[in-house]
């Protein structure tokens, strides 16, 4: 019992929630976070510690796709439980030292968050004591324009991060937004989008009489045609 009352609170944001909010100093100065981001979505991301070997294999891939995101308006952030000059150091060796998968030269322009506190970490939930008490965990947060956390994925320290699935993730959620359809298993771009199940009956029997562009496994699970081009156009900037 005593242990019990002992333990610290430890807050676990959810999904469809306000993004709690913080103010932070960062590799590219001091960020008040949702609320600097407010019309853009965000890639908030936890990693365990500077100069070590998953972590830099992440920090290059996202700095190397960072214009990617950015196409698809979203903004990176990045946080670990390490200080402000272990950050400019690490990054500096990422550019000027570290050559990993065909990249090099490797620019870190996005703001990489300094939490020895771990004042953020412990309102993101990143810090996951079964996994490690001193380093955060490699979380990521999807955050809309409008500051709500949209989706949560979270990974072990030994397991560096799908890329592909990241940017697929946000893809989906934007074009959820944006046509109010869903998405199926393993949807990319291009693929068949879900719409909304029936809400009645009479919609029910509609659905399975219908022909044209709409395809009914039956009542509940229809599908239809977005092109990738339909997507783009509409979710990325040109
Ligand atoms: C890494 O980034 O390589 C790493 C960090 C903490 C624990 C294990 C691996």
């Amino acid at each position: 019992m005593e242990n019990i009352l002992k333990q610290e609170a430890v807050s676990m944001p959810r999904i469809g929630e306000n993004a709690p909010s913080f103010k932070a100093i960062t590799t590219q100065g001091i960020i008040n976070f949702p609320g600097d981001y407010k019309g853009s979505w965000v890639i908030l991301f936890s990693h365990p510690a500077d100069f070590t070997p998953v972590c830099t294999s992440e920090f290059m891939t996202f700095a190397h796709l960072e214009s990617k995101f950015e196409k698809a308006n979203c903004k990176l952030v990045g946080l670990s439980v390490d200080g402000l000059y272990s950050h400019i150091a690490w990054l500096r060796t990422i550019k000027e030292k570290i050559e990993y998968n065909g990249m090099k030269d490797i620019e870190v322009k996005f703001p990489l968050i300094e939490d020895i506190t771990m004042e953020v970490a412990k309102k993101y939930g990143m810090i996951q004591p079964g996994e490690s008490n001193t380093k955060a965990v490699r979380a990521v947060f999807f955050v809309d324009t409008k500051g709500i956390i949209r989706a949560i994925i979270y990974y072990p320290l030994s397991l560096g991060r799908n890329f592909d699935e990241l940017y697929r993730a946000l893809i989906a959620m934007q074009a959820a937004d944006a046509f109010s359809i869903a998405t199926p298993a393993d949807w990319q771009p291009g693929n068949d989008v879900i719409i909304p199940t029936a809400g009645s009956c009479g919609v029910a029997k509609e659905r399975m009489e219908l022909k044209g562009d709409l395809k009914c496994y039956d009542w509940f699970f229809c599908t239809k045609k977005i092109s990738k081009e339909d997507i783009e156009n509409t979710i990325l900037k040109k």
